[in-house]
């Protein structure tokens, strides 16, 4: 029965899970017969007609507006005008809705990793353990400051850096660990924060997709040495470009500050190595007008999260992102699953998302390649640069070492997602439609091959 999960299991499924009020409604395009049972693609008709679901993004209310028109007419327009100015006032906002002492202000996520690289004074001939399944901000931020970026493989089922993999990669030149909460889905902190314990090695959660994630009783971004986060349009706080630095250690975040001021210090001197990445008053104002509304945007999408891995429970042929024990909330930049082709009659990923966006459903396959397959990686190792800080030994090791299957078949084969920050707040009809349109194209997966 393994791969003939019938109506009939699905429905009893569900209705083990307790949502058994959703079972009468959930299903209705399949009761009518006629052409529901033919595939939107092949002329059917769609479970629900094309277009967004959930709210329109990046949300907008007129607090921000407000803030904006503020802060144009008041000509204090930079941080450096006025030190308790919006970006400060954001900072402490943010540090106490995270729960965390410290907040440091950037102008992107990229700045915001970058500047805990240059604060923890990693530079030339040391390495730092990241994923290859990232957004290039992950991978740059270790580059600028012509560190090696040694990207490991997946755990493909959680779409997380495999701990395992973490070990054997690590050297004497190693100095941090990078986890990346991908699709704002906590990484395995456990065993990461053990391994870096065990080898001395410095933490910085790429937290850039997991704002108000929680794992094991922390907010996701305060378990590492620092955390960092992305404002960036299509995040779930969002002020077009935008992140933040969050850490517990004064002095470490003060560097923070002090690299990200272009290397002054608060008291004005100028002190360290840093470019100028600093947050505007402008964006400020914007998170500022957004944030206190923005956790409450968190609980929705869990709770629809939650409730449409209730009703795809024990269905194989397309199983949620795993989550780590531990987990309590997770952001859900993208809602992600593992697509199984063996379920769907062998039908190709493409054919399958092609069939689902016919139904109405906007899934796409997020990451295309894995970042450890991109042209950066001949470019630094013909550097001069890298030629000097490593050895060229260590450099065809590197090379050698870009060969990431788990990675590989998740871009290609078997990651299914949808954006989250704006879908995710849509209503349980919507929630519901996407179900079903799941469970149209799984009983009709004997149409897919000749989509
Ligand atoms: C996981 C991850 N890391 C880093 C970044 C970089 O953030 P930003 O685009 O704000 O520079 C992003 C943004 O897409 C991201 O998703």
């Amino acid at each position: 029965m393994k791969n003939d999960f019938s109506r009939r299991k699905f429905i009893a499924t569900v209705a083990a899970t307790s949502v058994v009020s959703a079972v009468a409604h959930s299903f209705p395009a399949f009761a009518q017969g006629n052409n529901q049972k033919k595939l939107a693609a092949l002329g059917g008709t769609p479970v629900r007609p094309k277009g967004a679901i959930g709210l329109k993004w990046p949300h907008i209310n007129d607090q921000m507006i407000e803030n904006i028109v503020t802060t144009t007419k008041s000509g204090v327009w930079s941080r450096a005008q006025n030190a308790n100015g919006n970006v400060a006032n954001f900072e402490k906002d943010f540090a106490k809705q995270i729960g965390v002492n410290y907040s440091v202000g950037t102008g992107s996520g990229t700045q915001a990793l970058s500047t805990c690289i240059e604060a923890l004074e990693i530079g030339p001939g040391d390495e730092v353990i990241t994923s290859p399944y990232t957004d290039m901000g992950t991978v740059s931020s270790i580059l600028t400051s012509r560190a090696l970026p040694v990207l490991v493989d997946l755990d493909p089922n959680s779409l997380q850096l495999d701990p395992n993999e973490i070990e054997k990669r690590i050297n004497k030149n190693t100095k941090a660990i990078m986890p990346v909460h991908i699709m704002g889905v906590p990484a395995d902190m456990e065993r990461i924060m053990a391994i870096a314990k065990k080898h001395n090695l410095k933490v910085i959660e790429d937290s850039c997709q997991a704002p108000f994630a929680r794992y094991k009783g922390k907010a996701i971004g305060t378990i590492g040495d620092l955390g960092c986060f992305s404002f960036q349009a299509s995040k779930a706080i969002a002020c077009g470009e935008g992140g933040a630095v969050v850490g517990n250690d004064q002095a470490l975040m003060d560097r923070c500050y002090t690299v990200q001021n272009r290397g002054a210090a608060r008291s004005g001197k100028n002190e360290l190595i840093g470019p100028k990445y600093r947050m505007n008053e402008f964006e400020a104002a914007v998170l500022l007008g957004q944030l206190p509304s923005a956790r409450e945007r968190h609980e929705i999408r869990n709770q629809n999260a939650n409730y449409i891995k209730a009703q795809l429970k024990g269905f194989e042929g397309l199983v949620p992102q795993k989550q780590y024990a531990g987990t309590e909330s997770s952001s859900y930049y993208h809602y992600a699953l593992i697509y199984n082709k063996d379920h769907f009659n062998g039908a190709s990923r493409a054919q399958f998302l092609t069939a689902i966006n016919a139904e109405g459903i906007g899934f796409g396959s997020y990451i295309k390649t894995g970042l450890h397959k991109e042209p950066w990686v001949d470019y630094i190792l013909g550097l001069p640069g890298y030629q000097t800080a490593y050895s060229a030994a260590r450099l065809k090791e590197y090379k050698d070492g870009m060969h990431l299957p788990n990675c590989d078949r998740v871009c290609d084969e078997t990651l299914v997602s949808m954006w989250g920050s704006g879908t995710m707040l849509g209503s349980k009809d919507e929630m519901d439609s996407i179900v079903n349109a799941i469970m149209k194209v799984y009983e009709n997966r004997d149409q897919l091959k000749s989509i």
